[in-house]
């Protein structure tokens, strides 16, 4: 142990623009930059948790995106003045989402702070994220980051040990112990996968999957491409899919040395910000699946032969239809299923049929948590690629391949064969969703406040609306809110739902996770049992050109094209 080392108290001033969104607090990385501001954030973190904090152990981890290593050295020091005992760090700071939710659980700690800004682009342009999750190994609720951020408003002093040398702490595996005000303080930089890698083994039959990919004297290897997109799951995929699971580093993965810019991609994985890989599937028919991941490893897409594409809404619905070919299910049994309010509506008549309950939350996989708890979840998934399950409390893009695999591994059959089967036996839930990115802050508020005009006045209700000769009429229309069923908490303003009679929604909600202007969703879904092989796009252009006309999108943002479909 080195000499004893002394904290200080440093003056501050608050910030205005702490407030954390869907997912944390996501900002460009100059303004994480700015002096304190950082270190503001981390102390009210740490106030937030009160007495809890003393004596406690904390998992930190992140992406690796620009600006994760002067951060975690900020936390080390502000943890250490602030009586943690320890902190449990992923080597050069690096441990995907999923992981950091696996860490937690596995030694049972107080949470974990992780540092993302998820999909979004990284590298000193652009931006950075701070996020907390709590001792189950889930986001922290709004009552700890509404605290979180009237704490930050306040803010006047902060704790550290500027002293506390950092230089290259994280760097090397191992423990060093620190002295801090007579007090141990311990730093324990661990593998950045090893316990999660043996997490996908207890709940995978890795052997059937070893053989998927490779092949067998009976059949062919299933040939996927799985496109880390320069993220933290690179670390990943080479462990599980590479080494123990034999797929070829050539062939069968790209992408994968995560980087702390991503390339100077959008590290999304959806049809337009992974379309390399969407080309790829395209012009190589020799691939029969494929799959890509975000920059921190939560989020996936799921892609079939030549680039057949899942919607994340139909890929919920397809594992819940098969969980019982995946050994963790078969051992703990299924609870029910959960999707965010504006995910399509597919998983709902697995769970019908099935006999489980279903959830119907706001977006935001927080949300998903005390229903796990509470032993009430098995399953569930959000439109905006999220798949995951109850082994951890975040989603979980690897895992979400890993079951895909998994299924097609279990009923032999190709990813279109399976959607098709699912389709004819239970109609087809058509989605999409247009997204406006960074759209003029003012625009966008003034056409959520005149949709909720509408909502206020119930004039919606029972008006008729065609276009291309397709004519829906409003049952419904309301401000989507959710009382949580284990603790009652109510999340109001979740988004403008419009309901048809016919079952077919609109629904429009401002992005959470978006760090500059405002970026407005528009989701768009209809049912139908029997036409179940038409283009997505081609079934719901009508519901489009009325979910315009509603909004009236174009007049008050002046943009004509969407910036993503998906
Ligand atoms: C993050 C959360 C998801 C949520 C998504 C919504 O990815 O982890 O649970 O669905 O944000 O983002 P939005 O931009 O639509 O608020
Ligand atoms: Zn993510």
């Amino acid at each position: 142990m080195s000499n004893t080392l002394q904290s200080v108290i440093a003056q501050t001033l608050p910030f205005e623009d702490q407030k954390p969104g869907t997912s944390g607090l996501r900002k460009k990385v100059r303004v994480f930059m700015q002096k304190n501001y950082t270190e503001n954030f981390i102390q009210c973190i740490f106030d937030a948790l009160g007495d809890k904090l003393k004596g406690s152990t904390l998992v930190v981890g992140g992406d690796g995106r620009y600006f994760s290593k002067p951060a975690i050295n900020t936390i080390i020091r502000i943890a250490s003045a602030n009586e943690v005992s320890k902190l449990i760090i992923g080597q050069l700071g690096i441990l995907s989402t999923p992981a950091v939710s696996a860490l937690i659980r596995e030694h049972k700690v107080l949470g974990g702070i992780v540092l993302t800004a998820s999909h979004n682009p990284g590298g000193i342009r652009n931006d950075f994220g701070i996020k907390y999750n709590i001792e189950n190994g889930g986001p922290a609720p709004d009552n700890i980051t509404n605290s979180i951020y009237e704490l930050s408003t306040k803010i006047t002093q902060y704790k550290t040990t500027p002293t506390l040398e950092t230089d290259r702490l994280i760097d090397i595996l191992g423990t060093s112990k620190f002295n801090v005000d007579g007090r141990q303080f311990t730093v324990e930089i661990i593998d950045s996968t090893t316990n999660y890698v043996n997490l996908m083994k207890q709940i995978f039959d890795f052997n059937k999957l070893r053989a998927l990919i490779r092949g067998t004297d009976q059949r062919p290897a299933f040939n996927v491409l799985l496109d880390s997109m320069n993220g933290v799951t690179g670390v990943y995929v080479r462990n599980i899919f590479v080494e123990e699971l034999g797929a070829s580093p050539d062939n069968n993965v790209r992408r994968v040395v995560p980087l702390d810019n991503f390339g100077e991609i959008h590290p999304d994985p959806n049809l337009t910000y992974a379309k390399d890989l969407v080309d790829k599937l395209k012009e190589d028919s020799n691939y029969d699946f494929g799959a890509a991941f975000d920059g921190d490893g939560d989020r996936n897409m799921i892609l079939g032969k030549n680039a057949f594409f899942v919607t994340p809404s139909d890929s919920l619905a397809v594992l819940a239809n098969n969980l019982e070919c995946i050994p963790y299910f078969k051992k703990n049994g299924v609870n029910g299923f959960a999707r965010s309010m504006p995910t399509a509506a597919a998983v709902d008549r697995v769970a019908a049929k099935l006999g489980k309950e279903i959830f119907e939350v706001p977006t935001g996989w927080k949300y998903f948590g005390n229903l796990m708890d509470a032993g009430r979840l098995s399953l569930c998934g959000e439109e905006s690629f999220g798949t995951g399950s109850d082994h951890i409390r975040e989603k979980d893009g690897i895992w979400a391949v890993l079951a895909w695999l998994s299924v097609i591994e279990h009923k032999q059959m190709g990813v279109e064969e399976i959607l098709k089967e699912h389709w004819t036996l239970y109609g087809r839930n058509y989605f999409t969703r247009y997204d406006y990115e960074e759209c003029e802050t003012e625009g966008a508020n003034k056409m959520i406040n005149r949709l909720e005009g509408f909502i206020a006045d119930g004039g919606l209700v029972g008006k008729a609306y065609t276009a291309l000769g397709k004519t829906y009429k409003v049952a419904k229309a309301d401000n989507f809110s959710y009382v949580d069923p284990i603790d009652n908490s109510v999340a109001k303003n979740q988004g403008i739902r419009i309901l048809f009679e016919d079952g077919s929604r609109l629904i429009y909600r401002l992005s959470g996770t978006g760090s500059s202007g405002a970026t407005i969703r528009v989701y768009i879904e209809c049912y139908e049992k029997e036409d179940v092989l038409t283009d997505a796009q081609v079934m719901l252009k009508p519901l489009v050109e009325i979910g315009l006309e509603i909004s009236q999108l174009k007049e008050f943002t002046g943009r004509n094209q969407p910036t993503v479909i998906t």
